[in-house]
């Protein structure tokens, strides 16, 4: 089987799910964003609070070079989409995975999870989330080959229709 590539928004269940896909399909889980945190050797909000967002996003592009060709389950970070080299990229990589959630799930989920900072979130208010997610959503969607929808769905629910349509 080729590999598979998850995108969607922060909160959407791509590690979880890429998790989860990893041990039914037999492919190793690759999370970019861990990819990246190894390359920088530090936080990735300490680097945020250093270098700003520019800087992150040419990590994010130079660790999705790396993985062009592929055979691994891939979580990527929800701001991946942003760049247009990368949208670019993502699609040479198919199938690509949009894992669609909504506001009303993703935003308790993020307030929620006090094991991950993200510095695009931390301190904002939902309306202000929202804004972050709004204009990435045409992108996910161009970017994908598959669009599965998550909420209130359980990863195993979601797992199952990934791998019922990349067979
Ligand atoms: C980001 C998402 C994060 C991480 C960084 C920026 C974003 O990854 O890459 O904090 O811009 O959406 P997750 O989607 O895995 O939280």
């Amino acid at each position: 089987m080729k590999g598979i590539t998850l995108i969607g928004f922060m909160g959407a269940g791509k590690t979880t799910v890429g998790k989860l896909l990893s041990e039914q399909t037999g492919m190793a889980h690759i999370d970019f964003d861990d990819k990246i945190v190894e390359e920088i050797g530090m936080t990735i909000q300490e680097y945020f609070d250093l270098n700003g967002e520019a800087a992150f996003r040419e990590k994010e592009t130079k660790v999705l070079k790396k993985y062009i060709d592929h055979n691994y389950v891939i979580s990527t970070g929800g701001g991946i989409v942003m760049q247009q080299e990368n949208r670019a990229l993502l699609k040479a990589m198919a199938p690509v995975v949009y894992l669609e959630t909504t506001p009303e799930v993703f935003i308790p989920r993020l307030k929620n999870d006090h094991t991950t900072v993200r510095p695009l979130v931390v301190s904002k208010s939902p309306e202000e989330i929202k804004q972050v997610f709004e204009p990435r959503i045409t992108f996910y969607k161009e970017t994908a080959s598959m669009i599965v929808s998550t909420d209130q769905r359980t990863p195993e629910e979601i797992v199952e229709e990934i791998l019922a349509n990349v067979k």
